[in-house]
């Protein structure tokens, strides 16, 4: 098993280039089984999750080739399989989109239930209720959904929580419907934009994402496709933390700003300096400090409030800040793992329910960690590379799901960091 040993309190300097986003990610390559030709894959990060979601398409019967340039091609005119179960897919939280796919695309799925970080209940109610808004029988039998359909039919769903995974999934079962499909009270985070792009790109007709009512005329002819994943506004959001709580001055690169002005807004709140400009290639966030942070409060909500994927890195860089923040996590119900890792280091943060209170500390010291989830361990890493001495990060294949050569690229700033495989 591998882990991190970080030796903290180095500035970050330099440059960093952000991977493709792995949430788009994940739904963008399921969401090809509705074209049932080739498509091109480019800017995917190389990830654990990623590489799951690839080999899961491949048992099923899809052709999946990487190409030199670390584009993917993946042809899915071969899936001779609707049922995938086993600990590949249950491991996996993404796994739900085959759903969608697979129902869009041949009108019968049966997928093992979705797992993921333990960061809450996470149920799926809210893409059965829109997949059988469309009319698919669904059952859940075995640990697994099973769901079929005579035909797909297009209706009006109203989902009752913000689900980011229940808009993209009942999106791409729409676009295997009969007519219109409204979603109203929809996501509108940039991934959810992405996959209503790479369907355009497919030939379907999906308006609105973005907003909180997506329109989808469904029962077009979809053909194959190239198509870029967006920049990961999660992992932008980790370096540019990062760079705030080393003190460092870090130019990132392969960003879409707008994507990330809840955290701009926070980090300059809190006395970082945070620019954007545009080197003709690509944008690009420059973050800078130079003093020790100011608390500030912090709620977690659907975009464009402040992420929750960034909740926990966001409480590493607080808990050294001069002051009491209050961090609000409205999300997911248990997202606080981090919080008795980072008590190790000396932080002083108490918590009711939702509701972290992070009475700052002078510092942090390095001390034994082991990650819960992986934006957790995102959390120790910016705890580590700010904290004073050296700390070891266990469990980190939590990490590696969601983050692509993130040592390399920390080491690349001047981080202190290792991967030891024991
Ligand atoms: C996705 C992301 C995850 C991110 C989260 C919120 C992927 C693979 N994962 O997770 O990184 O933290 O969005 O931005 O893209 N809910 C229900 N019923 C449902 C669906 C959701 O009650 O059917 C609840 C959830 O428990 C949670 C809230 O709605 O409290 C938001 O969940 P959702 O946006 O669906 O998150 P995920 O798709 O699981």
């Amino acid at each position: 098993m591998a882990y991190y040993k970080i030796t903290g309190g180095k500035r970050l300097e330099g440059a960093v280039t952000i991977s493709g986003a792995k949430n788009a990610a994940l739904a963008i390559i399921p969401a090809a089984i509705l074209c049932g030709e080739s498509c091109l894959l480019e800017n995917l990060p190389a990830i654990e999750d990623v590489r799951i979601v690839e080999q899961i398409l491949q048992s099923m019967g899809a052709e999946v080739e990487h190409t030199p340039d670390g584009s993917l091609r993946l042809d899915p005119s071969g899936i001779n399989s609707y049922s995938v179960t086993g600990e590949m897919v249950s491991s996996l939280r993404a796994s739900y989109y085959l759903l969608g796919a697979l129902l869009g695309r041949y009108k019968k799925a049966e997928i093992a239930l979705p797992g993921g970080c333990a960061i809450g209940q996470r149920p799926i109610d809210q893409h059965i209720k829109g997949m059988r808004a469309l009319g698919a029988d669904i059952v859940i039998q075995g640990g697994a959904v099973k769901a079929s359909a005579e035909k797909l039919v297009g209706a009006e769903i109203y989902l009752d929580v913000v689900s980011v995974g229940a808009t993209i999934n009942i999106m791409m079962a729409a676009v295997g419907a009969e007519g219109t499909t409204i979603i109203a009270n929809a996501a509108k985070e940039p991934h959810v934009v992405d996959v209503a792009n790479f369907l355009n790109m497919m030939g379907a007709n999906v308006k609105g994402a973005g907003t909180d009512v997506i329109r989808i005329q469904g029962g077009r002819k979809l053909h194959g496709c190239t198509y870029a994943v967006i920049p990961d506004q999660i992992e932008a959001g980790t370096f540019m933390i990062a760079a705030a709580a080393t003190g460092g001055d870090v130019v990132i690169n392969n960003v879409i700003p707008t994507h990330l002005e809840a955290i701009s807004a926070k980090l300059m709140e809190s006395g970082v300096s945070v620019t954007e400009g545009d080197d003709g290639r690509e944008f690009f966030i420059r973050v800078t400090a130079d003093k020790r942070p100011r608390a500030v409060n912090i709620k977690t909500l659907p975009y464009p409030g402040f992420p929750t994927d960034l909740q926990q890195p966001m409480m590493a860089f607080l808990a050294a800040a001069q002051g009491n923040s209050f961090v609000v996590e409205n999300i997911f119900e248990d997202r606080f793992n981090h919080v008795p890792e980072l008590a190790k280091m000396g932080a002083n943060i108490h918590l009711n329910a939702r509701t972290a209170m992070i009475e700052g500390v002078e510092k942090l010291y390095g001390a034994p960690l082991v990650a819960s989830d992986l934006r957790a361990g995102a959390a120790l890493i910016v705890a580590a590379l700010a904290a004073e001495g050296t700390s070891t990060i266990r469990n980190i294949r939590f990490i590696d799901r969601g983050y692509e050569f993130i040592e390399h690229k920390f080491k690349a700033l001047g981080a202190d960091i290792e991967r030891i495989e024991e």
